[in-house]
């Protein structure tokens, strides 16, 4: 009996104990199964932050440098399925490209176990070349080495900031050469106002009249010369009008043709529609011929020239690249030659005013920052695709005209150099801070008949108005240094005399940058009418008689 109530007592420790054991497995139980719901979800999370990251990422064997998982993004970006990619190396599908990279990034790995932000450039299946930040980490799983990369793809955004530079440059380029244009403006309006007085005067001496022509020659190169830096760093639409580009196209191709070589033959194809576009019509033909003829000297051995027009969209993600440009639907003028083709480093600065690689005499390096300005001017866009040896093509972007307001004033710059000048008797005040400006404007309009009263101060100026209610006309430059500009001292004149006669003269591209809204409501209508500096005599008598008339 004892040895059995023994037994029973040991059964039943047995059966707590047994309780006990159960009660323990089953939080073990519970422990593990939260566990496992712990680790499902870390690695759910895990798998879904490698496959769906925005970053490119793979995992492969550390000592074989075999793929065992790419993501997502590698596989879109990349061009390679996941299958042709796992069990591969980075060389059999020439990732790398450049072997200098590969043996770099790989020998900072082996020294430290990882890879911080290295930037580098990779190659794509379609051959195509991409530029990456690389980060990598060694992860020691199971006894094995692997080797975890991510890559964020930084083609675009590269992209962007060298279009941003490259735009800021022109801005700066041209803000530079207007400035000098105009100082320069200023000082052959000297030269060229002084040798016309000189020319008018003179006696019958052929030799001297001779000189003094050779001299009055030289000076209007350098006012065409100036006109051209002008025209590249201009902001100022004044001729714009509405007009078709097949038609301006059809204008200049006759005229091209016949100053190309026998071996280029030019061809065009133009939409059938008509294609509105707000220009000016005289600059948008020089641009085509400076198009033509750069590449007509791009095919010394000949070729073909293709000029096409056609509708065409910016989308928002091209517009996202390349800063100041506005997506939408544009018109093309496209012009494609089959030369030499440019290589990156001259593509990058083909537009900047006398860049040129022609020798010496043969190129000014003038054409396409002509180019360059009128395609601002005209709220354009330029886009350039050439590479060595396999041509070029310019595609000129224009927004869709929707107002055809058509200007009827399109023949101005005529040559008129032997014309008879209007003349005339009234008061004239002439403005500007340059002396020599003055006296010359003052001694030509005093030959015309004229009554003349001369400043170099907008403040005098003002006090002269005020005082001699005789005057007909203010003559004033706009730029002038000091606290009051052309526009203001025009619109402060107005105010004492509503009815004097005002003209405005500037050599300054920008100089409707001085403009505030307030002073434009009130001269608007003198601003359309400003006289270009530096102007022959010609056509400042003709804007004088006009303004007072
Ligand atoms: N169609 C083209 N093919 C090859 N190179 C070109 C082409 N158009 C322009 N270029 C390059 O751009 C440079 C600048 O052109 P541009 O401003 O017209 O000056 P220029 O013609 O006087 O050299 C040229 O010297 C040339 O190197
Ligand atoms: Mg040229």
């Amino acid at each position: 009996v004892v040895h059995i109530s023994l037994k029973i007592k040991k059964i039943d420790a047995l059966e707590t104990e047994v309780q006990e054991l159960r009660k323990k497995l089953a939080t073990t139980e519970e422990l593990l199964e939260t566990n496992m719901r712990d680790f499902a979800y870390t690695s759910e999370l895990a798998s879904a932050s490698f496959y769906s990251n925005a970053q490119l990422a793979s995992v492969s064997e550390l000592t074989t440098g075999r793929f065992l998982d790419v993501n997502d993004m590698w596989v879109t970006t990349r061009g390679f399925t996941r299958e042709e990619a796992i069990g591969k190396t980075a060389d059999e599908l020439n990732i790398w490209g450049d072997t200098e990279n590969r043996s770099q990034i790989l020998k900072d790995i082996h020294e430290t176990g990882r890879l911080r932000n290295y930037e580098t450039t990779s190659v794509m299946r379609s051959g195509e070349t991409r530029e990456f930040i690389l980060n990598a980490e060694i992860l020691h799983i199971n006894g094995r080495q692997l080797l975890f990369f991510s890559g964020m793809d930084i083609t675009e955004r590269k992209k962007y900031e060298n279009n941003l530079k490259r735009s800021q440059k022109m801005d700066a380029v041209g803000q530079l050469t207007g400035g000098i244009a105009h100082d320069f403006n200023n000082l052959l309006g000297i030269i060229q106002g002084n040798l016309e007085l000189i020319e008018e005067s003179l006696p019958d001496n052929a030799q001297l009249k001779k000189l003094v022509n050779s001299a009055l020659h030289g000076t209007n190169r350098g006012v065409s010369l100036t006109r051209k830096l002008l025209s590249f760093s201009s902001q100022h639409a004044s001729g714009n009008l509405s007009a078709n580009a097949n038609d301006l196209i059809l204008n200049t191709k006759d005229l091209i043709a016949k100053s190309l070589t026998a071996s280029i033959f030019i061809e065009t194809r133009l939409s059938p529609a008509s294609l509105k576009i707000m220009v000016d019509p005289g600059d948008f033909e020089d641009s085509i011929i400076n198009l033509c003829m750069n590449a007509h000297d791009a095919m010394p051995e000949g070729g073909n020239i293709l000029i096409e027009s056609f509708t065409s969209t910016l989308t928002e993600q091209y517009a996202q690249l390349n800063p100041g440009v506005e997506p939408g639907e544009y018109i093309a003028v496209r012009i494609t030659d089959t030369g030499t083709g440019m290589s990156p480093e001259t593509k990058e600065h083909i537009f900047e005013p006398f860049f040129s690689t022609k020798s010496c005499g043969k190129g000014t390096g003038l054409g396409l920052s002509m180019v360059f300005g009128f395609i601002s001017r005209s709220n354009g866009h330029i886009q350039v695709q050439s590479n060595l040896n396999e041509g070029s093509c310019f595609t000129l972007y224009f927004p869709k005209s929707e107002t055809p307001q058509e200007v009827n004033d399109p023949a101005q710059l005529a040559d008129n150099s032997k014309e008879p000048m209007p003349q005339g008797n009234e008061t004239v005040l002439v403005v500007d801070d340059e002396g020599y400006l003055v006296e010359i404007a003052g001694t030509f309009l005093k030959r015309l008949g004229y009554k003349v009263i001369t400043t170099t101060e907008p403040a005098e100026a003002l006090d002269i108005i005020r005082k001699n209610s005789d005057i007909d006309l203010l003559f004033t430059d706009i730029v002038m240094p000091g606290s009051m500009n052309g526009f203001q001292l025009a619109a402060a004149a107005r105010e004492f005399r509503s009815d004097i006669k005002i003209l405005l003269t500037s050599g300054y591209s920008k100089a409707n940058d001085l403009l505030t809204p307030e002073i434009a409501r009130k001269i608007d209508d003198l601003i359309q009418n400003t006289l270009p500096k530096p102007y022959p005599h010609v056509q400042m008598a003709k804007a004088v008689r006009k303004a007072l008339n």
